[in-house]
């Protein structure tokens, strides 16, 4: 069956299927080809993108505007200090009003519950552009990294290493979906959420995949085709910046966890870095680092997903 997502929020990573995560990403392959040709596309000319901030963001912001721009519609940059969503007026309400004005809500919000509720109320699509619990559209950049850099996805070693935080939560989804072997390194007690384990576990189980959770970044990291990771601390953390700092030594990406992965291994970091914490500068730099492609297909993965969940 053809795949169609016209209308469709995305708000956890499995809220695609496999094939429809494929469907993105070809998606935006295409489309970054015809930027780079220098053909434009304006497939979504006249459509207002709404985009909901609660924290900082450069990569987030900037690649949903100008995906908008290069598709011929326009983008609403909503800074904390402009709605003060939750304190202001409801959720519910902002979701129905700005739903009157614009075609898509993108939001990056606090609580995991904020973005699912703005999807529950609206009734155009709403995009998690990072919530306390996922980063779905950051792995959807990823995946299509990792995609170009190996040719493939299933039966890949995906290896993250550090904070079993948000994005921890979708790669092991998307992992998972895509039919990799998801391992996830973290100091004891900064695992990733035990349901999320267990049931991207049994997802990745229909899919040829697995994930597996542990305390040994080396171990893990053996024969990995990714090496991944994020800052120690996430924004809202940063009263405990400084006491995990002490918890995470050894949870680094450096040249010892990059030689026992494969020659060939693909090291990413969502960015911002902090480099001397989860990455040194050194590896982060090497040719096999591809963090700064990473970053770009922000924008074509965006564009492709803005496309597909746009009502036609
Ligand atoms: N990776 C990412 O989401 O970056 P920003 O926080 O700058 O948007
Ligand atoms: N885990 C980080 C990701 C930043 C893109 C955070 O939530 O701050």
């Amino acid at each position: 069956m053809a795949v169609n997502l016209s209308g469709r929020s995305f708000v956890n990573m499995k809220d695609l299927s496999t094939e429809e995560v494929w469907e993105v990403l070809k998606t935006a392959e295409a489309l970054k080809l015809e930027r780079f040709r220098g053909q434009p596309h304006p497939v979504l000319a006249g459509k207002t993108l709404a985009m909901i901030f609660q924290k900082p963001s450069l990569r987030t912001r900037v690649s949903f505007e100008a995906g908008m721009t290069q598709l011929g519609g326009h983008a609403i940059y909503l800074a904390p200090s402009d709605i003060k969503l939750g304190e202001r007026e409801t959720t519910e309400d902002i979701a129905q009003v700005l739903s009157r004005f614009a075609d898509l809500i993108m939001a990056r919000t606090f609580g995991h519950d904020i973005v699912e509720d703005l999807a529950r109320y609206a009734t155009c699509p709403v995009i998690n552009g990072l919530s306390e619990r996922e980063h779905p559209c950051q792995i959807l950049a990823d995946m299509q990294t990792i995609w170009e850099k190996r040719g493939r996805l299933e039966g890949l070693t995906w290896v993250y290493v550090g904070d079993g935080n948000n994005v921890a939560h979708s790669i092991m989804y998307g992992g998972a979906l895509m039919g990799m072997h998801v391992r996830i390194a973290t100091p004891a007690g900064f695992e990733p959420d035990g349901e999320i384990t267990a049931d991207a576990s049994a997802i990745a189980g229909t899919k040829g995949g697995s994930v597996t959770v542990g305390n040994d970044p080396l171990a893990l990291s053996k024969d990995a085709d990714v090496l991944y990771t994020d800052v120690w601390a996430s924004m809202g953390q940063e009263a405990e910046a400084q006491s995990r700092r002490g918890k995470f030594q050894g949870f680094q990406i450096n040249m010892k966890l990059v030689k026992t992965a494969r020659p060939d291994v693909v090291i990413l970091h969502c960015l911002p870095a902090h480099y001397g914490e989860e990455i040194d500068y050194e590896t982060s730099r090497l040719p096999n680092s591809a963090i700064f492609d990473q970053a770009e297909n922000r924008l074509h993965a965006q564009k492709a997903l803005m496309v597909l969940l746009a009502r036609r």
